[in-house]
């Protein structure tokens, strides 16, 4: 049996505008998704998916998304991780070729599905580490980095940019824009992350936002400013000048709300953040519902979250430097 880990993340800037060629700053946080693959005799697989916000449940089928699951927790969410794991096998197959190559795979995760936190990003990369590193094959982190943006486009219609996935398989602060992908240097980040218990659709809020960019010009000038946040977020960031990063979040979190991608427990749980001494607070990912991401070196930010209607869990996040690994 061959096991693989890899972090999730929180947005410090850039979401959404990173689809349009914006750069993004994604910062690798201390949670994981752990995959356990062995091979089997024949080319099924069968997937065992346990996570924080859902039952555990098996499912055992031939690796094809055509040849829906029939699973009895009927979570679109549940369908939506298998649909990761087996384009993350699929990738696995293609880098090793061993196109009939079955496994047994078992994903552990403490990472929210869905919820703005790379969850799917983190099983993707870390499926594909183990299931190649099971057949014998190793592959470099930039390479699976690659191959899991790869396998995102594939579930995500062709919309997903590269930052979940190569922060992921890098781990830290990293810079992201378009096929461009580097580390960038971070301190140490007071992090707190408010999570009320949902999830958001990202096709749907991604769409939604380009919607609005055909029909309203300031929607792409609104885009284009999350821009010049995150580039201004950069020497912030290389400063360690955590109160400028803070404001900056306050800010890029109004742009994100302007262009309809925050929610009212989003819009709650960052004004309770604020309300309690974090030095900024913004929606993380998509949005719709998921997390939010604060600084705050004090206890203040958590404790007030835990307080605040439609938050269901609060919880310091360290920076993890360290990506995608073997276990
Ligand atoms: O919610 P997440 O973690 O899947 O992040 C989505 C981020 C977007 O910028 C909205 C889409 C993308 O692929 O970059």
């Amino acid at each position: 049996m061959t096991v693989s880990s890899a972090p999730g993340k929180v947005y410090l800037f850039g979401e959404h505008a990173v689809v349009y060629g914006e750069p993004a700053v994604p910062c690798a946080i201390e949670r994981r998704a752990t995959v356990a693959v062995e091979s089997r005799d024949d080319d099924r697989l069968r997937v065992h998916l346990s996570d924080l916000s859902i039952d555990g449940f098996t499912v055992e089928y031939s690796g094809s998304t055509d040849e829906t699951p029939d699973v009895n927790v009927s979570e679109s969410l549940v369908q939506a991780g298998i649909g990761y794991i087996d384009a993350a096998i699929e990738q696995a197959r293609d880098a090793t070729d061993r196109p009939d190559a079955g496994f047994d795979i078992t994903v552990e995760s403490d990472i929210p599905l869905g919820a703005g936190l790379g969850s799917s990003a983190a099983v993707t990369v870390a499926a594909i580490d183990a299931a190649t590193r099971e057949v014998g094959v190793s592959l470099s982190s930039d390479e699976i980095a690659d191959r899991a943006y790869r396998a995102e486009l594939t579930v995500q219609d062709g919309e997903a940019s590269r930052a979940d996935t190569f922060c992921s398989a890098t781990g830290g602060a990293v810079r992201v824009e378009g096929d461009d992908c580097r580390a960038v240097k971070s301190p140490e980040l007071p992090i707190v992350v408010g999570f009320d218990g949902g999830a958001g659709d990202t096709g749907k809020l991604v769409a939604g936002v380009r919607a609005l960019r055909e029909e309203y010009e300031f929607a792409g000038d609104t885009v284009q400013s999350i821009g010049d946040i995150v580039r201004q977020g950069e020497r912030a960031l290389a400063e360690g000048d955590t109160e400028e990063l803070g404001r900056l979040m306050n800010f890029n979190h109004g742009l994100l709300e302007a262009l309809g991608v925050s929610s009212r427990s989003l819009d709650n749980m960052v004004w309770a953040a604020r309300d309690a001494g974090a030095l900024g607070a913004k929606l993380t990912g998509a949005g719709g519902g998921g997390c939010i991401v604060a600084l705050d070196p004090t206890d203040e930010t958590e404790t007030a979250l835990r307080f605040t209607p439609g938050c269901e869990d609060a919880f310091r996040a360290e920076l993890d430097t360290e990506g995608v690994r073997e276990e």
